[in-house]
C-alpha cells in the first residue's frame, strides 16, 4: 500500500482497511520513539494515568483546548484511541459519546469508564459514515484522527451534518508548514511508527485547512506545538517562551475551532 501524503489524492479501495489495521496494532499514546509509555497492563488504572500523564506533559496546549468546552454539554469524540481525552471531557462534565474504527480502542476506553462508573456510549464506526442523526451534539472533538481517514473532506461534511446549529466542531490537523515536516524530509525520518507507516498521514497548510472548513459559519485556526518530548533534551531544555513563539508559527499542530 502506498503511503498518501499530499491533501489532494483520491482515496484508494481498501484504504480504510488497511487503516484500521495499522491502528488495531499500533494503539496511539502507547509507545513514544518505540519505546513503551507504561509497564503496566493495557486497561490497568496505572495504564491510564502513565498515558495521560506522558500525553498532557508532551502536549501542554491540550488541557487547557480541552478545558474550553462547557459541563453539561453532548460531544462526540471521533477517533477516541484509548479514550484519554474524552475520559478528560467526561470528568469534566461533558455528556461523551465516542467512536473509533477500531475494536481495540472502543474495548479499552469502554471498560476505562465502566471500571469508573461513568457514563458514556462507545462505538466502532468510520467517520465518514457517523451512525448519528443529523444536529445531534452541541461539540465534536477529534484530534490528530482525520488527516489520517481515507477522505477527510468526507469526514468534515460528516461533522457538519451531525453537530447542533451553532454547535462546535474542533479539531486538530496536521500542519505542512511545520520544523517536524521540514526535519522529517531533511532527515528522511519516516511519520508515525518506523516499523510500519500508518497508510495517510496528511498534512495541510492553515490555508487549505480553512478551505476544509469552509462550509461552516466561522473557522478559528491556530498552530501549537512545535515538538514533544520525543525531541528529547531540546524539549527538556528549550525556554517556554521561546517554545511558544515557535509554536504559533512553525508548530505541527493546527488547531481548528469551527462553528456551525
Ligand atoms: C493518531 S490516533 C489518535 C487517537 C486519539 N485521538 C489520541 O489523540 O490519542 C488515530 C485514531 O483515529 C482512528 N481513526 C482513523 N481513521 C478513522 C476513521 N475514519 N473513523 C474513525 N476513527 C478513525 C484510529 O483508529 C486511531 O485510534
Amino acid at each position: 500500500m502506498k503511503k498518501i501524503e499530499d491533501s489532494q489524492r483520491q482515496p484508494e479501495v481498501g484504504l480504510t482497511d488497511s487503516i484500521r489495521g495499522f491502528w488495531s496494532k499500533n494503539v496511539n499514546a502507547e509507545r513514544l520513539m518505540g519505546r513503551s509509555v507504561t509497564s503496566s497492563e493495557r486497561v490497568e488504572g496505572t495504564y491510564f494515568i502513565d498515558l495521560a500523564e506522558q500525553r498532557y506533559r508532551s502536549h501542554r496546549h491540550l488541557l487547557p483546548w480541552i478545558g474550553d468546552m462547557m459541563a453539561g454539554k453532548t460531544v462526540l469524540e471521533i477517533g477516541c484511541g484509548v479514550g484519554l481525552d474524552c475520559f478528560e471531557m467526561a470528568e469534566r462534565g461533558m455528556k461523551v459519546t465516542a467512536i473509533d474504527l477500531t475494536e481495540i480502542a472502543i474495548e479499552t476506553v469502554k471498560k476505562r469508564f465502566q471500571d469508573n462508573a461513568m457514563k458514556g456510549e462507545f462505538k466502532i464506526a468510520n467517520a465518514e459514515e457517523i451512525p448519528f442523526p443529523e444536529n445531534h451534539f452541541d461539540y465534536v472533538y477529534s484530534f490528530g484522527v482525520l488527516h489520517h481517514a481515507a477522505d477527510t473532506r468526507l469526514c468534515i461534511d460528516e461533522v457538519l451534518r451531525v453537530v447542533k446549529p451553532g454547535g462546535t466542531i474542533k479539531t486538530m490537523l496536521y500542519h505542512r508548514h511545520s520544523l517536524n515536516e521540514f526535519l522529517h524530509r531533511i532527515l528522511r525520518v519516516p511519520f508515525e511508527e518506523e516499523d510500519e507507516l500508518c497508510p495517510v498521514v496528511r498534512r495541510y497548510t492553515k490555508d487549505e485547512a480553512r478551505d476544509m472548513f469552509s462550509k461552516f459559519s466561522t473557522t478559528n485556526i491556530k498552530v501549537e506545538y512545535l515538538f514533544g518530548e520525543g525531541y528529547g533534551i531540546l524539549f527538556k531544555l528549550m525556554p517556554r517562551f521561546l517554545y511558544d513563539i515557535f509554536s504559533k508559527h512553525i508548530g505541527w499542530h493546527l488547531m481548528i475551532t469551527a462553528t456551525k
